[in-house]
């Protein structure tokens, strides 16, 4: 296949089973890992972009400016140096050494402030709202921008549909929200029967890309609608992530511990609503991007 740009690189991610013999139903992981930064943020990224380039907000002399837990800032960095923009971005300490390099490798100004992505946004929309900030700044606010689910119901979902007309369950897991907020419209819309399940993080755990909304992390309106539309979803702590991230790895699924924590969350789903069929889980990113973190499976 010939291609002409890295954005037409986004999406069309595969899918693989993942082989168990723990539920009835099949397991296939759409590995959004595969898109060019290695994460499913790249979908979201692309349509802010855009959306602000179609709108005049986001002329080149202006810097690209956002808050993330890495992925979405790993996905601007990349995509703004490619666009010929600036780009400048506020990460949690969430944020993996891995993340951190491949967002200073591809020359994105960085500061790490806050526990949680709100924080950083909070700062990005004052910087941005200064008169001196209205002429510098083209503000993303991937937390509140309506492009961000609208990426992946116009993307992730139907290629879901396409691939396996008959799925039964798709798990995936809540950062922003805006990810399976547009999976569950576009399936309760198409086929209300599919059953939609969300992963976050137990209390006191921090997986990247897995909100902790029990602690505080911020509900954005993605999730609010999110929360009407699943059918259900689970907590899962350091140690199931940890576990269901290295049996991921040993079938070559390559991912950090969200990875882990979605196939956790799906196998719970499966049992609980006694699921059959074909089922999908979606992994957010690549190991390659959480070696760091991955380094305390090595035995
Ligand atoms: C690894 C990973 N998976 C999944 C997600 C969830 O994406 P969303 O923000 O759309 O909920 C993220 C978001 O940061 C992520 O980093």
């Amino acid at each position: 296949m010939l291609y002409h740009s890295v954005e037409e690189l986004v999406g069309n991610t595969p899918l693989l089973e993942f082989k168990t013999n723990e539920v009835d139903a099949r397991i296939y992981v759409k590995l959004e890992s595969m898109n060019p930064t290695g994460s499913i943020k790249d979908r979201a990224c692309i349509y802010n972009i855009k959306d602000a380039i179609k709108n005049g907000k986001a002329p080149k002399n202006k810097i690209l400016l956002d808050a993330s837990s890495g992925n979405m800032a790993c996905a601007i960095a990349f995509f703004g140096k490619v666009m010929g923009y600036k780009v400048k971005v506020i990460c949690n300490t969430k944020l993996t050494e891995d993340k951190k390099q491949f967002i200073k490798y591809f020359g994105a100004e960085l500061d790490v402030f806050g526990d949680i992505t709100i924080e950083g946004n909070h700062l990005c929309k004052q910087w941005a709202e200064t008169p001196e900030g209205q002429q510098k700044y083209c503000f993303l606010d991937q937390l509140h921008n309506p492009c961000n689910p609208m990426a992946s119901f116009e993307t992730l979902a139907p290629e879901i549909h396409n691939d396996l007309p008959d799925v039964s369950a798709i798990a995936g897991s809540m950062g922003s929200g805006g990810s399976m907020c547009g999976v569950a419209r576009y399936f309760k819309k198409k086929n209300p029967s599919v059953k939609i399940i969300t992963a976050q993080s137990a209390s006191g755990t921090k997986i990247p890309g897995t909100g902790a909304f029990v602690d505080g992390d911020y509900i954005t309106p993605f999730i609010v609608e999110l929360r009407k539309l699943y059918d259900d979803t689970f907590m899962v702590n350091q140690q199931e992530a940890e576990w269901r991230t290295a049996q991921l790895a040993e079938q070559g699924i390559f991912g950090g511990f969200q990875s882990g924590a979605v196939l956790h969350t799906l196998i719970k789903g499966i049992q609980k609503h006694k699921i059959k069929g074909n089922t999908v889980m979606i992994i957010g990113d690549s190991g390659w991007k959480n070696m760091d973190k991955l380094k305390a499976l090595i035995k």
